[in-house]
């Protein structure tokens, strides 16, 4: 039996649909009320007891390093300051016993590319990703519900989520067909026009994948966009082993497009627990 311990976040993207807020800072690190969308997912994969965290980093992403490592500065000031509270905060972003590793993506080639850089850490494990900026407000975490059908058969799982016909262009679509009480996926195809998209389920950004995903990476050219994409690496792992779909129960906010990331932050503000009342009460008298 296999356990996840592993997550890997292919943070590399230039956010350029955030410029100018990503010129000099990454588009992870944009904060949801008062933290930063990766710290989001790494709670997340943290709840679903994973132990190795893997950034696919890039040129200009040195913040998100910092954000995890420990601050003498900012820690000795709150200590002096008597500040014991957000002094807990502050040690509290990561647990000890968690490990953050960084590899460099040297050429922005693509999703499949990136989950690719990974590798010579992963090696013959399963492993989880998810994208930081498909922020999914769930309780059991997107990835723990997953988690929870891989524990139990042992093979590679996709969260998806129905999305209107009008939007499957913007994600990766599966085919599924039952299987022994789940979804096993038949097909999959990256960004297909409403007219011949096989489904409305669309891909959220977490998947658990076996290691046998590596050899298909490593083979695919590319495609949807010019780029090496994750999705046709899924596409000829179904043709060798089962992978199911999960319909992931709780809210997305794609915080990848200013609309959702307005949602976001209204959705996590009014559930703040020192912002919330006041900014229910606020957003009643809006407008
Ligand atoms: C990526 C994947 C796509 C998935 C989507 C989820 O696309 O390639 O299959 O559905 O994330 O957000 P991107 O949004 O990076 O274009």
């Amino acid at each position: 039996m296999k356990k996840l311990t592993k997550a890997v976040f292919p943070v590399a993207g230039m956010g350029s649909r955030f410029l100018p807020a990503t010129k000099a800072s990454p588009k992870e690190m944009m904060p949801i009320v008062d933290k930063p969308l990766i710290q989001y997912a790494v709670e997340e994969a943290v709840a679903a007891g994973i132990t190795d965290m893997i950034f696919i980093t890039g040129r200009n992403k040195r913040a998100i390093e910092d954000h995890f490592d420990k601050a003498y500065e900012i820690e000795s000031e709150l200590e002096q300051r008597g500040k014991h509270e957000l002094l807990a905060i502050i040690r509290g972003i990561i647990p000890k016993h968690v490990n953050c590793i960084y590899i460099r993506q040297s050429e922005a080639l693509g999703l499949g590319h990136a989950i690719l850089c990974a590798q010579p850490i992963v090696r013959d494990e399963p492993f989880a990703i998810i994208l930081a900026d498909e922020l999914i407000d769930a309780k059991p975490a997107a990835i723990s519900q997953m988690a929870a059908i891989f524990e139990r058969e042992q093979c590679s799982v996709l969260g998806v989520q129905n999305v209107p016909r009008e939007q499957t262009q913007s994600y990766g679509i599966v085919k599924t067909e039952p299987e022994s009480g789940l979804e096993r996926i038949t097909a999959i195809i990256e960004k297909p026009a409403p007219a011949v998209a096989p489904s409305t389920l669309a891909a959220v950004g977490r998947y658990i994948l076996t290691p046998t995903i590596f050899k298909y990476l490593a083979s695919i050219r590319p495609g949807a966009g010019g780029e090496l994409q994750l999705t046709d690496g899924i596409a000829l792992l179904l043709e060798e082993e089962r992978v199911f779909a999960h319909q992931i129960l709780g809210t997305r906010y794609d915080c990848g497009s200013k609309l959702g990331y307005l949602k976001a932050t209204v959705g996590y503000g009014v559930k703040h627990d020192e912002a919330g009342p006041e900014f229910r009460e606020w957003l009643k008298e809006f407008q």
